[in-house]
C-alpha cells in the first residue's frame, strides 16, 4: 500500500528525542498527489507538532486542497488513533466519509472514517447564525 510505505519511510525522520515515539503521516490528497509528514517535537514540549499536522501542512503547501485517504503509522502496542488536535485539523480538510487508516510499526491496522473518529464534529455551521 504505497500510503503506508510512505508513512513507514517518513516515520523514521521523525524529531521525537522527548517522547521517543516517532510517527508518521501520508495523506493522499483529492488532486491525487502524495503528501507526508512526521512529528517534530520541541523542548518546550507543547510547541511539538504531530505527524498529522506536518502531512496537512505539506499539502496545503503544495497547492494540493483535500484529504482522499490519510494512513499514521507508530511503533504502538494498538493502531496509534490521531489526537483530538489532529482529529479536528483532518476533518478541516475531508469529507466524513474519509478512511483513516491507522497502524503499529508491527503490522497491525485498523481503519476508521472521519465521523467514526470526530462525532459531534465543529464545523464553520455551528457560527451561522442567520
Ligand atoms: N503524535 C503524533 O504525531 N500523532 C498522533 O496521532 C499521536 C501523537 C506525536 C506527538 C508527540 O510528538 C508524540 O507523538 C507523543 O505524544
Amino acid at each position: 500500500m504505497p500510503l503506508l510505505d510512505a508513512a513507514t519511510r517518513v516515520r523514521e525522520r521523525a524529531y521525537a528525542p522527548y517522547s521517543r515515539f516517532k510517527v508518521g503521516a501520508a495523506i493522499r490528497s483529492v488532486e491525487g498527489n502524495m503528501h507526508v509528514g512526521c512529528n517534530v517535537e520541541n523542548v518546550a514540549y507543547p510547541e511539538g507538532t504531530c505527524a498529522e499536522a506536518g502531512a496537512i501542512a505539506a499539502m496545503i503547501a503544495a497547492g494540493d486542497t483535500r484529504i482522499a485517504e490519510i494512513c499514521v503509522i507508530a511503533d504502538s502496542p494498538e493502531p496509534v488513533p490521531p489526537c483530538g488536535g489532529c482529529r479536528q485539523k483532518i476533518a478541516e480538510f475531508a469529507a466524513q466519509e474519509v478512511v483513516v487508516t491507522l497502524c503499529t510499526t508491527d503490522g497491525k491496522s485498523k481503519q476508521m472514517t472521519v465521523a467514526a473518529l470526530l462525532p459531534g464534529v465543529f464545523t464553520a455551521a455551528h457560527m451561522d447564525r442567520s
